[in-house]
């Protein structure tokens, strides 16, 4: 049996993110989601909103669970007994930094690190230009998950 985690900020989930998730449940026998509560970036949804949301836009998946966790992802993959850590690469920008996490992770506890291409539909989209658009009204239907969209453009209206 293969547990893969699936780590982030997801602040918040979007069409991306999901798709990798998606598709490292078919690869794994079971995947973890971890909304990591990293202190260097300032979360505008609460840890509890992310898990939930996630939740919403996993629903069918029946070998996924999704949690938080605060600290290093290195502890948090040998609580769940991850396999591996799966992460999605964007575009060659992505790279420099996944490299090095995934280099100083597998130093750290000498867990591996699958990367999967993203969707080239997706290799534009990420959390802060979701966050951006819907801040000042854009629509962002095609960038989140279907079921959480509306609470989306509600929640970072609002949050400025
Ligand atoms: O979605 P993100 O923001 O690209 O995810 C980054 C994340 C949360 C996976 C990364 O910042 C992380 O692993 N944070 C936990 C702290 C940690 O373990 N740092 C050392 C890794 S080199």
């Amino acid at each position: 049996m293969t547990h893969a985690l699936c780590p982030g900020s997801f602040d918040p989930p979007t069409v991306g993110h999901i798709e990798i998730i998606e598709r490292a449940s078919k690869l794994f026998d079971s995947v973890t989601v971890a909304v990591i509560r990293n202190s260097t970036k300032n979360a505008i949804l609460t840890s509890d909103e992310r898990v939930e949301f996630l939740q919403r836009s996993l629903v069918g998946i029946t070998n996924v669970n999704v949690i938080s966790f605060d600290g290093l992802l290195v502890d948090c993959a040998k609580q769940e007994n991850a396999d591996v850590v799966v992460k999605g690469l964007r575009a060659i920008s992505d790279f420099d930094y996944e490299l090095q996490m995934a280099q100083a992770n597998r130093l750290l506890s000498h867990i591996e690190t699958i990367f999967l291409s993203t969707n080239p539909t997706h290799s534009f989209l990420s959390s802060s230009m979701v966050r951006d658009i819907a801040r000042y009204g854009g629509d962002v239907s095609s960038l989140v998950p279907s079921a959480i969209a509306d609470d989306i453009a509600t929640r970072f209206a609002i949050a400025d």
